[in-house]
């Protein structure tokens, strides 16, 4: 497995509408998907999508937990939200270095998604995991997350990340902004 160089915000590949990969992925795309894994895992990071990597193709690696599991590859990725719930929690990217956002996101997601071999995966996912999920299919899409932000203000260095802290109050006392936990 080799590392591979993250595409920082500015680059155009971040944001292209990345393209479906074809099922069975053959070697170069497990080849993608294994560097991805290392890739995060050295970042360190809980989650990245091909875009990151200058793949535009639809495939991401997501950490399920903050305890570093094994991260899934996710090939194809589609989510649909469960609700009307909306949570605003702490987010930070490994394209944009330095800086944290707090981002509304779906509260409950279905997710569907192959794995490399092209077995179809499901689930249903909420809080740090459905986030992630979020913020990854996003890559897919060309977007990230500061397109997401409620108010510019929503977003900070992560010197004064502390600050957003206190700017979550208005939007859900009992909101856990949690680690950040950048994707
Ligand atoms: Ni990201």
């Amino acid at each position: 497995m080799t590392l591979r160089k993250i595409a920082v915000m500015g680059q155009p590949v971040l944001w292209r509408r990345a393209a479906p990969m074809t099922l069975p992925l053959d070697d170069a795309a497990r080849r993608l998907a294994d560097d991805m894994v290392e890739t995060m895992r050295d970042a360190p990071g809980v989650g990245l999508a091909a875009p990151q990597v200058y793949a535009s193709a639809r495939v991401i690696v997501v950490q399920p937990s903050r305890d570093r599991d094994a991260p899934m590859v996710l090939v194809n990725p589609v989510l649909e939200p469960l609700g009307d719930a909306v949570e605003i929690g702490l987010e930070g990217c490994l394209s944009i270095p330095d800086w944290q956002g707090l981002v509304p996101r779906w509260a409950r997601v279905r997710w569907r998604a192959h794995d490399p071999d092209g077995t179809p995966l499901d689930g249903e996912a909420d809080g740090f995991f459905a986030r992630v999920l979020q913020h990854e299919v996003d890559h897919l899409d060309g977007v990230l997350y500061p397109m997401r932000l409620r108010d510019p203000r929503d977003l900070a260095t992560t010197r004064e990340a502390h600050h957003l802290v206190a700017r979550l109050d208005p939007y859900r006392a009992d909101n856990d902004p949690g680690e950040d936990h950048r994707s």
